[in-house]
């Protein structure tokens, strides 16, 4: 019989590395059926690099998610009275620039209603009242964001917003049956440390409840490492991937380092355990940044709960062409993003 297949690309260009991952939905299943990274140069060529890594891998799909982030992006949850689906855009319009800090003409923006039976999001929320998430963004950075993706050869599908592709990716692991806390009912806090920021997504099950970005991430280490060692940058951003036997050396030299941007995310987890009256009981570690191997154990003593890196691919069917399992390893936890925004395909019905 004849059996149609659909694919979906997430891009996820970073400011210092793109990655790619694309999903293929095949009788009712969902298989990872192609990757790609690249680091990217700063300036004109890295477009140019960015196709070069389009036009070597094996997608089967010009179809893409991709995403935007960074202070042009508002994230914002609200409590509002009780209304319809239908009621709420027209609603927004009256309230929404209360929150967002730019001309609401340069804006585009959307809306949710939040929560579900049992969700704890809906605690301590009044009985006439529900949660709304509500996303803006410059129309500018979504119009880039576009014409980047059109410029490589590209199709966008699906534009959406790192932080929350980090809990789709976790979301769709659960989905999968690759649950990565043992606990699926706990609160766990997912932590990408990229190279200009950090993503932190807070769940609870699939639910999301708390985002936020903080602007430290391994530019600031490479910069500690250089300012501390008296390294050239170049050299510093080598050593802090291959310290070889000087490991406890990089240590020392990053101490501050992660307690400044450790300190960072557990402030976060503070707010949000105010706020929610619950524990974020474990975390999981993603994005370039997280594969340092000192790098987990020095921030779990800083948060004082279970910390690991996050494997996202790990436990996902792979249909690929060529795989190195060794280095898609490696990679995986950089992935996270790019995974969340091609698991949108699931929603794509
Ligand atoms: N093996 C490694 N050891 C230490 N750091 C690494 C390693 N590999 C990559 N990095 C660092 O990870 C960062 C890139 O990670 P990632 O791809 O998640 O960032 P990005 O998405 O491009 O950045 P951002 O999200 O901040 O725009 C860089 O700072 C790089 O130096
Ligand atoms: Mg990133």
């Amino acid at each position: 019989m004849f059996r149609k297949s659909k694919s979906l690309i997430g891009l996820d260009i970073g400011s210092h590395t793109a990655k790619a991952v694309e999903l293929t939905t095949s009788g009712g299943e969902t298989y990872v059926t192609a990757t790609a990274t690249v680091e990217l140069p700063p300036g004109e060529e890295r477009n140019e690099v960015l196709a070069n890594m389009i036009r070597s891998s094996d997608f089967h799909t010009r179809r893409v998610a991709t995403a935007v982030s960074g202070k042009s992006v508002i994230v914002r949850y609200l409590s509002m009275p009780r209304m319809t689906d239908e009621e709420l855009p027209r609603a927004l319009e009256f309230e929404a620039d209360k929150y967002i800090p730019f001309d609401m003409s340069d804006v585009v923006k959307d809306c949710q209603r939040l929560g579900g039976p049992g969700d704890m999001s809906l605690d301590g929320v009044e009985e006439d009242k529900m949660r709304v998430l509500l996303v803006a963004a410059k129309r500018n950075v979504v119009d880039d964001a576009v014409k980047v993706v059109q410029d490589v050869g590209l199709q966008p599908s699906v534009i959406d917003v790192d932080a929350f592709a980090l809990g789709n990716a976790y979301e769709f692991g659960l989905q999968s049956g690759a649950d990565p806390a043992e606990e699926t009912a706990g609160v766990v806090a997912l932590v990408d440390i990229g190279a200009r920021k950090t993503s932190i997504n807070i769940l609870q099950g699939d639910q999301s409840l708390f985002t936020r970005e903080i602007y430290m991430g391994g530019n600031d280490i490479s910069q500690a490492v250089s300012k501390r060692l008296g390294m050239r940058l170049e050299d510093a951003e080598e050593f802090k991937k291959n310290p070889g036997e000087s490991e406890a050396e990089l240590e020392e030299a990053l101490a501050q380092t992660f307690e400044d941007l450790g300190g960072e995310v557990l402030l976060s987890f503070d707010y949000f355990e105010n706020q929610f009256e619950s524990r974020v009981e474990e975390v999981f570690l993603s994005g370039g940044s997280a594969r340092m191997p000192i790098l987990a154990p020095s921030f779990e003593r800083i948060f004082n709960r279970r910390t690991t890196v996050w494997d996202p691919l790990g436990s996902l069917s792979l249909k690929l062409a060529d795989t190195n399992p060794e280095v898609l390893a490696e990679l995986s936890s950089q992935m996270a993003v790019a995974l969340g925004l091609a698991s949108r395909i699931q929603k794509e019905r």
